[in-house]
């Protein structure tokens, strides 16, 4: 008999990857650079960033995320719902080490890898398919590891926190970023991780934190994002509303609900249904 739990999970993980990106995402990237005047040949990452760092004020937010973190020369680090690879790209050429990536949206791992060899990367970071409920590493393999806007669909975050936690090394750091659920809470939909509330599983930061903690986490600071969002979308917002929307950006992702998602994401963090974090820790050594 099929086991009906695993049956849901696996249908409830289909429905996320399908909410994030379906077929041949990596051709949609490609034309849309041409469209904006990029050459593909000669593209950078710093050309990429606007598509390729899918979160909440982009490249900037993963700048200063970086700016915090205790990476040194030649670190493994793995980064757990790595989307395009634009992050770990960003990390890999950045710090000089190497970048072990894995989604659970399948298009999105192929346009990682595929954009990771357009800009000659594809050494140095490795996107993979699969789940961070489940990571297919062995333990201590890391020496840090990250998670950047992904939390926010994750079901069983005491399964995901324990794997983070298993895979990393003692002593290992491990941040995260993510949408909690504000005091309020009831968030508006559509929003960039749901289209309706399905497959959306926020939680308070405070029960983030005890989750990190109870999967062995220690010395975790936690710090209030929303702000920065809130200017980051509403200058999204201004330019849209000006017609000045740069071709190349994260709407050709988000679909033609894109002006809405971005909207919605700047009232649920202005109503306080949602709660914006950014929290690192660490593997006790
Ligand atoms: C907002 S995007 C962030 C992508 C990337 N971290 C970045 O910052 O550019 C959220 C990503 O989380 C991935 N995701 C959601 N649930 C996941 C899970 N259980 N395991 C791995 N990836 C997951 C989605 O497929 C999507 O690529």
């Amino acid at each position: 008999m099929p086991d009906k739990k695993m049956g849901a999970e696996m249908t409830d993980a289909q429905a996320i990857a399908d909410h994030w990106g379906k077929g041949d995402v990596y051709s949609l990237i490609l034309e849309t650079m041409e469209v904006a005047g990029i050459d593909p040949s000669s593209v950078t990452i710093e050309q990429l960033a606007p598509v390729d760092h899918f979160h909440a004020r982009g490249f900037p937010a993963t700048v200063e995320l970086a700016d915090v973190l205790p990476i040194r020369r030649g670190d493994q680090l793995v980064d757990i719902g790595c989307g395009l690879g634009g992050p770990a790209r960003y990390f890999a050429k950045r710090f000089d080490c190497h970048v072990d990536g894995i989604d659970i949206t399948a298009p999105f791992v192929d346009a990682a890898n595929r954009l990771s060899a357009l800009v000659g990367m594809e050494d140095v970071v490795a996107c993979r398919h699969g789940d961070g409920q489940k990571l297919p590493y062995g333990d201590n393999s890391f020496d840090g590891g990250y998670t950047q806007h992904v939390t926010m669909n994750v079901p069983d975050r005491s399964a995901f926190f324990s794997e983070a936690f298993r895979v990393l090394k003692p002593g290992a750091f491990f941040a995260l970023t993510e949408h909690g659920l504000g005091e309020v809470g009831d968030p508006h939909h559509p929003v960039p991780w749901s289209e309706d509330g399905s497959g959306a599983y926020l939680m308070r930061p405070a029960d983030t934190i005890a989750a990190l903690e109870d999967a062995g986490f220690s010395e975790i600071a936690a710090a209030d994002i929303g702000e920065k969002h809130l200017k980051g979308y509403h200058a999204v917002i201004e330019l849209a509303e000006k017609g000045e929307a740069p071709v190349f950006g994260t709407h050709i992702l988000l679909g033609k609900q894109a002006p809405q998602i971005v909207r919605n994401a700047a009232r649920n963090i202005e109503e306080r249904r949602t709660h914006p974090v950014q929290i690192l820790c660490y593997k006790p050594g």
